[in-house]
């Protein structure tokens, strides 16, 4: 047996001052997105922003249904609402914010598995690394410059052809 370790590269910014203007700008966009965000019954609410290769930038938020499973993150509203608009078009990066009504939200917000899967799926469809700035209203932001970075032996595209 050998023991295989994967590193996961991420960036930690103690202060949102500290970022690139492009990613400061895609952050306050993901709170802008909160706004779109129908959240009734786990009163958490997620903003996505995803800045596309043509300079679009599209809004995604989170959307709850009284049958929980029919709901969708923030994150997925955004990427396939950005893919319906400009199928062609590669996205460079995705921004996370979230404001629960209840308790103060301490740490940046990580995108779930299933976000995480699709995001996967664009990167793999564009053959372009996806940025993602994960933040919140106040605090640190983590930085990840790729998807696989957040889904290492994540399932590809390769795993469906015969050999
Ligand atoms: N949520 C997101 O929108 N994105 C994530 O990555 C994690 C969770 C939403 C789903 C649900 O509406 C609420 O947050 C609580 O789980």
């Amino acid at each position: 047996m050998k023991k295989h370790t994967i590193e996961i590269p991420v960036e930690v910014y103690t202060d949102k001052e500290e970022l690139s203007p492009q990613d400061q700008n895609l952050l306050n966009e993901a709170t802008k997105a909160l706004e779109g965000s129908y959240a009734p019954y786990s009163k958490y609410h997620v903003g996505a922003a995803v800045l596309l290769e043509n300079g679009a930038i599209i809004h995604g938020g989170n959307q709850e249904n009284v049958a929980y499973p029919s709901g969708l993150c923030a994150e997925r509203v955004a990427l396939f609402a950005a893919s319906s608009k400009y199928p062609d078009i590669p996205v460079v990066s995705i921004a996370i914010t979230a404001h629960a009504e209840e308790f103060k939200i301490h740490k940046p917000v990580p995108p779930c598995g299933s976000c995480r899967q699709v995001m996967a799926e664009t990167e793999t469809r564009f053959q372009k690394p996806i940025r993602v700035i994960m933040g919140n209203s106040t605090g640190e932001v983590y930085i990840t410059k790729k998807i696989g970075n957040l889904l290492p032996l994540m399932f590809e595209a390769i795993e469906l052809k015969k050999k």
